[in-house]
């Protein structure tokens, strides 16, 4: 194709897209009782539908791997239920939508785990910061590493999640391995200290990575699987070596499988340099994140950076908002104060353009 920019369809794997404005994964805690995604989810994303893609918010794919409260989960029959609500809304606006698989690894604390155990990671290393419980802010706490033969079994659950989400009508699934959560965990060497075959080397540490991978891909087969990294340092707490060595080895290896997508969190400079290194080494689908507007994101589409890019926070507070990119319309302002909530306030009430704004 000619000069592709945002508003240029694009096939990611096997699903195709209307353009390449991607509506980036985007947690915001307004899940039912028992972590069941229901009706005002659906208007909420029945919303977004006219984004190329969506990329769910965070689903935990076990009751282990939730971190915070009112998150949705992907591990029971009622949640599958409630999720078809969802992906109905959107198909019966023309969409496109993934769901993001989520362990959060250490990022919890007792409070929010099943019979108040504690937290796994790849090591036994506390992380800095909070989690918030229903009883306040709590410290996390030092998690329990994950024995070797345990790790299968996480891998299994990845598995489980990618098959409910099969079942609850997804057009596809990404792999969640940014933001400092479990597969995250077992990517730097500043959270992974193991000895075993999932610790030491950057092939050991990406050895988690590559299993989840093939057991979601096993499910779903590579063009309906997509992954999330984010290169560059996205907390205080996560330290690695040498980043751009580890992330160019995981596209690598992400590059055997013929995935739909690579997706990459951009938190800073460095990781931006580490695109570079990545576009070098992955040949399918490339979507970039991190507060780009549209001229940004149509110069790294131009250039061959990316083919597609995600937005966050635009898209929260601008329901149609490759409609507005694509018209130079104003954009809404979102309000950080509203994005986690437990209503529609800050979530279902963001205006669609209207003839006046265009004026
Ligand atoms: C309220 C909020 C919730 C988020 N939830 C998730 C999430 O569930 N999964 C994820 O990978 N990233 C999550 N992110 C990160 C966004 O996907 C995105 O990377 C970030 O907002 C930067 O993009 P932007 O500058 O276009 O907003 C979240 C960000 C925000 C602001």
């Amino acid at each position: 194709m000619n000069n592709p920019d945002l508003f240029s369809p694009l096939t990611i794997g096997d699903v195709a897209l209307n353009n390449r404005v991607i509506m980036a994964p985007l947690t915001r805690t307004r899940a039912g009782e028992g972590n069941v995604p229901h009706a005002l989810n659906a208007t909420y994303y029945r919303q977004r539908a006219s984004a190329g893609l969506i990329i769910s918010e965070a689903t935990q794919v076990t009751p282990e791997g939730q971190g915070y409260l009112y998150t949705p989960g992907i591990h029971t029959d009622e949640q599958v239920a409630g999720w078809k609500l969802v992906t109905n809304a959107v198909h019966e606006e023309g969409g496109k939508i993934y769901m993001q698989l989520w362990h959060v690894g250490r990022i919890s604390h007792p409070d929010l785990q099943p019979n108040n155990q504690l937290p796994v990671s790849a090591s036994a290393i506390k992380p800095e910061g909070y989690a918030r419980t229903l009883n306040g802010r709590m410290e996390f706490v030092t998690p329990r590493a994950l024995e070797t033969d345990e790790v299968t079994q996480v891998v299994q659950q990845y598995a489980d999640g990618a098959c409910r989400a099969k079942m609850a009508g997804f057009d596809g699934v990404e792999i969640h391995g940014a933001n400092a959560y479990l597969i995250d965990q077992f990517l730097r060497d500043g959270s992974n200290q193991r000895t075993d075959r999932y610790g030491g080397s950057i092939e050991n540490r990406t050895r988690f990575l590559r299993e989840v991978t093939e057991a979601v891909v096993d499910v779903w087969g590579a063009g309906r699987v997509g992954v999330r990294l984010s290169p560059g340092r996205p907390s205080a707490n996560m330290q690695d070596s040498d980043p751009a060595a580890l992330f160019s080895h995981a596209a690598s290896l992400l590059n055997e499988y013929g995935l739909s997508y690579l997706h990459l969190y951009e938190t800073t400079d460095e990781a931006r340099e580490i695109t570079h290194l990545i576009r070098e080494r992955f040949t399918a689908p490339l979507i970039v994140n991190g507060g780009y507007d549209k001229q940004r994101a149509n110069q790294v589409i131009a250039q061959g950076i990316a083919d597609a890019v995600a937005f966050g926070k635009l898209f929260i507070s601008n329901p149609d908002l490759p409609k507005r990119l694509q018209l130079d319309a104003p954009l809404t302002e979102p309000n950080p104060k509203t994005f986690y909530g437990r209503d529609g306030v800050g979530y279902t009430d963001y205006p669609f353009m209207t003839e006046t704004a265009l004026k």
